[in-house]
C-alpha cells in the first residue's frame, strides 16, 4: 500500500451514505479513506470516489485489518440490519472501526462513543450521554443530558430526545420527531417523522402521529426485514 497523510481507511459501502462518509472522513477527520468495498453482487465498477472498490470476501487481502480500519457506511434498510451485519463482520475479520464525529457537533466533555458512529454537524450531545455502537446520527440532533442510545440505531434530522431516555436497538426515529424526558424507546422501533412520544413504547412497533400512536403492522414486517 502507498504511503498517507491521513491515517488509511476502508468505507465498506457504495451508496450515498458511502459517498457521505468519504466526503465527511475526507474533510473533517484524521483518517484518509484509502479504499471501497461491497459484496460481489453490488460492484459495477473498480472504482468508487476514484478509489479502488473490491469484493468484501478479498478485502483483508487488499487492505489488512492490522494496516487500515475500517468504517461501515450503510443506512437504515432492514431496520438496520444491512449496516448491523457488515458491522458484525467487519469485526470478525478483525478490524479496527472508526467512529465519525463531525468537528460541528456539540459533545460535552462525558460524552461516551462507541465505535462506527457518524454524528454528522449540529448535533448536540449533553452530559452523560451514552451512544452504543454503530449509531447514526444524522444531522442537527439534540440529546439530552443523561440519555442513552443503544446499538445499531439511525436518528434522521432535527430530533428531540430529551433528558432520562432510552432508545432501544436496531431503532429509526424519523425526522422531527419529539421524545419526552424519561421516555424509553424500545427495540425494533419506527418512529415516523413528526411523530410525538409521551411514552415508552413497546418492542417492533411503528408509532406515529400526536400523540403517536402505534400501527397494527409488525416494524420489521414494514422495514422488510428477512425473517421478520
Ligand atoms: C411513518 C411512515 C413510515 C408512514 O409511511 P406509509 O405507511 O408509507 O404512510 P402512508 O403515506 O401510506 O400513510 C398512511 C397513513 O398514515 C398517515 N401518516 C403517514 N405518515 C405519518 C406521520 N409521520 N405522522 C402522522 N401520520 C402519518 C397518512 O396520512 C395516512 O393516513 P390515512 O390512512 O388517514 O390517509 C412515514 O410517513 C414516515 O414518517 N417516514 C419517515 C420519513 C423520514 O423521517 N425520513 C428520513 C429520511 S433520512
Amino acid at each position: 500500500m502507498a504511503a498517507h497523510n491521513g491515517k488509511p481507511l476502508i468505507i465498506v459501502g457504495n451508496g450515498e451514505i458511502a459517498s457521505m462518509a468519504y466526503e465527511y472522513f475526507v474533510h473533517d477527520s484524521v483518517y484518509e479513506p484509502v479504499g471501497f468495498a461491497i459484496g460481489r453482487d453490488y460492484i459495477s465498477s473498480e472504482t468508487f470516489e476514484g478509489l479502488p472498490l473490491v469484493d468484501l470476501a478479498e478485502v483483508e487481502a487488499v487492505f489488512p485489518p492490522g494496516k487500515v480500519t475500517a468504517f461501515v457506511a450503510i443506512g437504515d434498510s432492514q431496520l438496520n440490519r444491512i449496516r448491523a451485519h457488515h458491522y458484525a463482520m467487519m469485526k470478525s475479520k478483525g478490524y479496527a472501526l472508526a467512529s465519525y464525529v463531525s468537528s460541528r457537533a456539540f459533545v460535552w466533555h462525558n460524552v461516551q462513543i462507541g465505535e462506527n458512529c457518524f454524528i454528522l454537524e449540529g448535533n448536540t450531545l449533553q452530559a452523560f450521554v451514552v451512544i452504543g455502537n454503530n449509531v447514526t446520527l444524522w444531522s442537527g440532533n439534540h440529546i439530552g443530558h443523561r440519555s442513552m442510545i443503544e446499538d445499531h440505531v439511525f436518528i434522521t434530522s432535527q430530533v428531540v430526545i430529551s433528558g432520562f431516555c432510552t432508545v432501544g436497538r436496531n431503532s429509526f426515529i424519523g425526522v422531527n420527531a419529539a421524545v419526552a424526558n424519561n421516555v424509553a424507546i424500545a427495540q425494533d422501533n419506527y418512529i415516523g417523522m413528526s411523530a410525538s412520544i409521551t411514552a415508552s413504547t413497546e418492542p417492533n412497533l411503528i408509532y406515529q402521529g400526536n400523540p403517536a400512536e402505534p400501527r397494527k403492522i409488525p416494524a420489521t414486517r414494514f422495514c422488510r426485514v428477512k425473517g421478520g
